[in-house]
Order: structure tokens, then sequence, then C-alpha cells
């Protein structure tokens, strides 16, 4: 669906590269990650992918053909949503949705993806007056306005509460079933791990890994067993390596102790966030 090779950008302004060369595909149907910490080059990226910004080096194609040979169709193919979510707000939410349906040629029908996303009984609230979140989700169901076959998602779920951004992720997963593909950007390493099929890690402008969060977990990781258990009154936790768990020394202390809780550890995407790149990641 994507493809990027050797991508170079450096903003007019600036003297440094801020994405220095960086190459992946996305396949048809599949939910790309790009993560890292903050000023790494996401969201400067995903202004690339969508022709917002255009002076780059390198390559991209998109479904087969140079990004550079498309014209403002394009837009028609594809739902956007930023990091920062901007709509008229003086305009009520449904005017906001209204005004960008006539661009489109295929506009779906916003009033059970407004009832989803909890903001149906706030449609003819002006859009000015919503918080963070209602903007962020009136931008994604503005993504969706035009049934598009490819989401760019910049930090869709940052600022969200939990059970709305549950909802977002459901979406998004739906998305991808009815074949759907999804570029997204995010450094919630939790939502990563759960949405995306393959992850790419970028750290100033270069990408450190792609594979699939289920291989990078093998590749990084290490699986280990937790047990916490009682001694003379006081709480005491060890971690047993898988190799380690066929030895008598666990067996007995499953045996002899008062053991409270035992549970697998398995590595996470942020712990291996931070051993590709060394840098620790907020949020
Ligand atoms: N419009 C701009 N003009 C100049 N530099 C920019 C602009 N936008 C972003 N940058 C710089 O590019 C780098 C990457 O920014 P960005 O792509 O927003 O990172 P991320 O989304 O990973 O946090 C940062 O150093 C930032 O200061
Ligand atoms: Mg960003």
């Amino acid at each position: 669906m994507i493809k990027v090779k050797s991508l170079k950008f450096r903003y007019p302004k600036n003297e440094d590269y801020t994405v220095k060369g960086i190459d992946f595909e996305i396949a048809k149907g599949e939910i790309f990650g790009f993560l890292g910490p903050s000023g790494a080059g996401k969201s400067t990226t995903q202004r690339l992918l969508i022709k917002l910004l255009r002076d780059f080096e390198g390559e991209v194609e998109y479904c087969g053909r140079p990004l550079k040979s498309y014209n403002d169709e394009f837009y028609q193919d594809i739902g956007v949503s930023f990091e920062m979510p901007i709509s008229f707000s003086k305009l009520t939410a449904m005017e906001n949705l209204d005004f960008f349906k006539q661009l489109y040629r295929h506009p779906v029908d916003v009033e059970p993806m407004l009832k989803r996303i909890g903001l149906w009984d706030d449609r003819d609230k002006k859009a000015g007056e919503f918080s963070k979140g209602m903007k962020i989700r009136l931008n994604f169901v503005r993504a969706l306005l035009n049934n598009p076959k490819m989401l760019f998602l910049d930090e869709p779920t940052n600022g969200l509460d939990p059970v709305n951004a549950r909802i977002m992720k459901d979406m998004i997963l739906e998305f991808r079933e009815q074949g759907g593909t999804v570029f997204l950007t995010s450094h919630i390493m939790s939502d990563v791990d759960e949405l995306c099929d393959r992850v790419a890690f970028i750290v100033d402008g270069k990408l450190q890994e792609i594979d699939s969060p289920r291989n990078l977990k093998i590749k990084y990781g290490k699986r280990t067993v937790k047990v916490e258990y009682k001694e003379e009154g006081q709480l005491i936790q060890r971690e047993f390596t898988m190799d380690e768990i066929k030895t008598p020394a666990f067996f007995e202390l499953l045996q002899n102790k008062d053991i409270e809780t035992l549970h697998s550890g398995e590595t996470t995407l942020e712990e291996i966030f931070i051993k590709v790149t060394g840098v620790h990641l907020r949020g």
C-alpha cells in the first residue's frame, strides 16, 4: 500500500534533516505503528506520507505509484487525524462534518459513528466549546468521513479517557477487519502493542527496528515467572527465568513458602523500546 525508500526531509528553516533516510513498507490491511520519543520525526513522516510536506528526497509510493504523481484525488482515498485536532470553532460539530462531507464523493452517514463515539448528543454544540477529548473524537469521525482506504492517525488516543480510547481502538481494529490500512504514530506502547501488526521504532529521524510486536518480544525479551511469598512476615519477590523454573530451587519455593502471587512476566514493548533506543518514554 505504501512503500518508502531512502526518505529524507529537512524543514527549510532548519540546518539538520528531521527525517534521515528511512525505508519501510506497509501492506494492505495492516496496522503499521510508528513509535518514537518526542521530536523523533513521527509527525513529520506522517505529513510527508499525506503530501502535506512535498519537498522530500527519496521515494514514496502509494498503491504502486509515486506519491508525487497523485493530485488532490489522493484525499478522496485517505483519512487523516492530526496530533492537534482542528475544527471550525464557530461551527457546531455537525456543521463541521457537513462542511467536510461536501468535499467527498462518497461520504458516509455520520450518525452511527457519532453515537458510537459519544458525540451524538453534542452534535449541535459549537466545536470551539468542545473539550480536548471531544475535539479528538470529532476529528477521528472526520477522518472516516470519506470511507477511506487508508487512515493516517497521529497519536490518536493521546488525551482520551480510557473508555473513549477503548471505543476508538475498537473502531480502528474494525477498520482493518474491513480491509483498511492504517499508519499510526504513538508513544503509548500498550496501545501500539494491542493494535499494530508491525511497528517501526524511529529515533532522531532514523529507524532502529521494524518487526511485529511479538517478534520483538522474542528477540529482546526475557520470559520470566515472578513469585511473591511471605517469609517471617515479610513480602519477598523473586524472578525466575524459564530455565530456572525447571530447577529444584523453584519447586522447593513453591512447596515450602506461603505463595501470595505467581505470574509470568512478559517483556513489554516499552522495555524493548528503552533497550533499542536508550530513550526513556514519558506518558
Ligand atoms: N514546522 C516545523 N518547522 C521546523 N522544524 C520542525 C517543524 N515541525 C517539526 N519540526 C522539528 O522536527 C523534529 C521532529 O518533529 P516531529 O515530527 O513533530 O516529531 P514527533 O512527532 O516524533 O514528536 C523536531 O526536532 C521538531 O522541532
Ligand atoms: Mg508528533
